[in-house]
């Protein structure tokens, strides 16, 4: 089964929220999906929820199908974590991958932009325009969510 990991990075949680949504829509449509949530170790977080360092989210990106990270934007800037992980990613052959972004921002997005070039400088086959939220998501912004799951999955059985 091919496999699509969601990574990303978030503040109060509405990028993450993006990221479950995205696989519910991918795992209708037949892909297996790991959905992270970036932060400084790999651990079980008190209260609820599981962090993945930058080095362990690279070894999972390296070993998918295809690869949907998210951001949301602070002082237009992605997520420190998410920046780490672009940078460290050019090391790796991700060439052939299919890549998207996604993310939350309130008026001044950014992130999913500089990520969007990122992948694309890594050679990945990129989902434009991949998809921005401004705050809390509405249930036609979950819906897209949703479709973005469910095209990245139809993109990937039409590369094969
Ligand atoms: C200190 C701070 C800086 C922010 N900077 C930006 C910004 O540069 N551009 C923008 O569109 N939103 C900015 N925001 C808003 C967040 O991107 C927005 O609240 C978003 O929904 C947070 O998503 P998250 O819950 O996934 O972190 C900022 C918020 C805070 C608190």
């Amino acid at each position: 089964m091919a496999k699509l990991a969601i990574i990303y990075g978030t503040g109060t949680g509405h990028t993450g929220e993006m990221a479950e949504l995205i696989g519910d829509g991918a795992r209708s449509e037949g892909l297996e999906t790991e959905v992270l949530k970036l932060g400084g170790v790999t651990e079980d977080v008190p209260g609820g929820g599981r962090t993945t360092s930058v080095d362990d989210a690279l070894s999972i990106m390296d070993s998918a199908d295809a690869v949907a990270i998210g951001s949301s934007t602070y002082e237009l800037k992605p997520v420190i974590f998410v920046q780490q992980l672009m940078d460290r990613a050019r090391d790796l052959d991700l060439s052939d991958k299919v890549g998207t972004a996604f993310g939350s921002y309130a008026t001044r997005p950014k992130a999913v932009g500089l990520i969007m070039d990122a992948i694309k400088e890594m050679g990945m086959a990129v989902m434009e325009p991949g998809l921005q939220v401004s705050g809390r998501l509405n249930s036609s912004a979950k819906q897209e969510c949703r479709e973005l799951g469910e095209s990245i999955a139809k993109a990937l059985s039409e590369k094969k």
